[in-house]
Formats: C-alpha cells, structure tokens, sequence
C-alpha cells in the first residue's frame, strides 16, 4: 500500500510548490492512472512514491509518504528500488549498457536474482513487451518506441512489488501501447504487482486502469474509480484533458436527462445505451 498524506513539496531552486496538500492511498493490486497538464506535477508525484524526492531532489517537504509501511525518509533509495521500479520519462537517463541483453541482465544480477532464473526472466520479458527480435541489438541503433520497450522490459524483468511508469507509450504506436497496457493488465492481475502509470493517452486508462488521478496545478483535483471520474469530463475538458467521445456522448445524454446516467467508455457500451434510449 502506498499512502501519501496531505504531501506539500518546493523543489529547492522552484518558485512555486509542485505539489499542493495530496492525499493519496493507492492500495496493494491498485492500477492507477495519473493525467493531467504539463507542468502539473505528475512526475514529481512519481518521484515522491519512489523516494528520489526527499534523497535526490531536495526541498520543502510538508507530510508524509509511506510504502509497504514505511516512511520513505527512513528508507535509503537503494532499499526503495527493491519495492519500487520505476520506468523514467527521460529513458536515455536510464539505459545504462550498450546491448539490450545486458541491460536486463544488469539489474537481474544486481537485484541477487538466481542464476537458474535470470534466462527466462530474460525471455520472457523480452517476448511480453514484444522485443524477443532485439536481444542481441546495440541499443544507440534502436528507434525511440524500441528504445522505451527496452526500458520498460528492463523494470518489468525485476517484477517490483510497485511499479511506476512515466509516459512509457509516448513513443510507440497505437499497436504497441496496447500491447505494452495488456502486459501491464497482466501482471496486476497475475502478481498483483501495484501499476502507477502517468499517460497521455486517456482511452488507454479508461480501459485498462482501475482508478484515475487527475492533477492541475501541483493538486489531486478528481480521484476514484475510471468511470466516476469520467463523469466530470466538461470540468476535464476545460482543463485540457481531452475525453474520449464516447465520455462526452455519455455525459451529454445524461445532463439532456436521456440517458440512467451510465458512463461508457467505449464503443460497444455507447451502441448499447442508445440502443436503449432508442427503444
Ligand atoms: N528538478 C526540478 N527543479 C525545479 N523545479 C522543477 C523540477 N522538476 C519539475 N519542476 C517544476 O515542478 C512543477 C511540476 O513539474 P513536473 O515535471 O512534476 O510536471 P509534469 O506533470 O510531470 O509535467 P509533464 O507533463 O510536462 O511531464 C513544474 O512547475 C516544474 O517546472
Ligand atoms: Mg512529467
């Protein structure tokens, strides 16, 4: 479980605070989707999860977050990587080897994963995030969305009991951000790993995540389950978080009072509820 409780942060050389008085429980199994505008504080938030905030950005700290229990200033950013991956926005930042092997085969082994294991984990990572043909590819010769597949196999191989994931699709193609979001339904559901995901893409979340987040501002302005946060989509709109059509088409049905107010979330819902208000 991660609670993060009435969380202020100041980046040291900010002029405004990044985050406002957040107030967050993400429970064990969760898959959450965090969205907002630029600048509203998504990865700042990420990085107060995994500990880079307080031990590598320093500043004006005010409250508390806690992972699996404990505060994440007793724990060093060593301790926390156990429990927590993250796969980073800037991912040059975080490819360390020249080989795509190697970078998964860098953390296997400095994680004290058995020797017996390391060759499936490799495998099989590599074929779920759909890179099996890369392996033995010198990533300075990869394009960007193969690249973020790399990145995104190299924290996936680890299986953290957390995982967070900042922009990972931004790269890729409809085809292989879906591909990337089965994977991710697939080891919340399997492992329970805990899926903390910040995308653009909203069509995505609503279908894959649990619950979203919405922040404006340095400010958790909407949380809850996908569909009840859906429901505010002239509120997102305005904010310019484009819903998806079948959202607004729900919502306008409901505020003309013809629809019960259910909100779809994707086509074969809409066809349905005006088939029904057809009737
Ligand atoms: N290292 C830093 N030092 C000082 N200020 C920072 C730093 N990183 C981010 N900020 C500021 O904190 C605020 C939140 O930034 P953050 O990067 O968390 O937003 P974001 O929602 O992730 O944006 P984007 O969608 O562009 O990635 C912004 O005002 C930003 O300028
Ligand atoms: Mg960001």
């Amino acid at each position: 479980m991660i609670v993060i409780d009435d969380l202020t942060f100041q980046y040291e050389d900010g002029d405004q605070n990044a985050l406002r008085n957040i107030s967050l429980k993400i429970p064990d199994g969760g898959f959450l989707g965090i969205i907002g505008p630029s600048g509203a504080g998504k990865t700042t938030l990420l990085n107060a999860i995994n500990g880079i905030i307080p031990h590598h950005y320093k500043g004006a700290y005010y409250g508390c977050v806690s992972v699996e229990g404990k505060d994440t200033f007793d724990l060093s950013l060593t301790d926390m990587s156990l429990l927590v991956g993250t796969v980073f926005q800037d991912i040059d930042s975080q490819m360390v080897n020249a080989v795509v092997e190697d970078e998964l085969l860098y953390g296997l082994e400095n994680f004290g994963v058995p020797r017996e294991e390391i060759e499936s984990r490799i495998e099989n990572t590599l074929r779920e995030v759909g890179i099996g043909d890369l392996r033995h590819r010198d990533i300075s010769t990869l394009s960007g969305g193969q690249k973020q597949k790399v990145a995104i196999a190299a924290i996936v191989a680890l299986r953290p009991k957390i995982l967070l994931l900042d922009e990972p699709t931004g790269e890729l193609d409809p085809v292989s951000s879906r591909q990337i979001f089965s994977m991710l339904r697939k080891l919340n559901e399997r492992y329970g790993m805990t899926v903390v995901i910040v995308e653009q893409k909203i069509m995505l979340l609503s279908e894959f995540a649990k619950d979203l987040a919405v922040m404006k501002s340095g400010r958790l302005v909407f949380h809850g389950p996908v569909r009840s946060v859906l429901g505010h989509s002239g509120e997102l709109t305005e904010m310019g978080v484009n819903c998806p059509r079948v959202v607004t088409l729900s919502n306008a049905m409901k505020a003309a009072g013809i629809s019960s107010g259910e909100i779809c979330i994707n086509v074969d819902e809409a066809e349905q509820m005006v088939r029904k208000v057809l009737q």
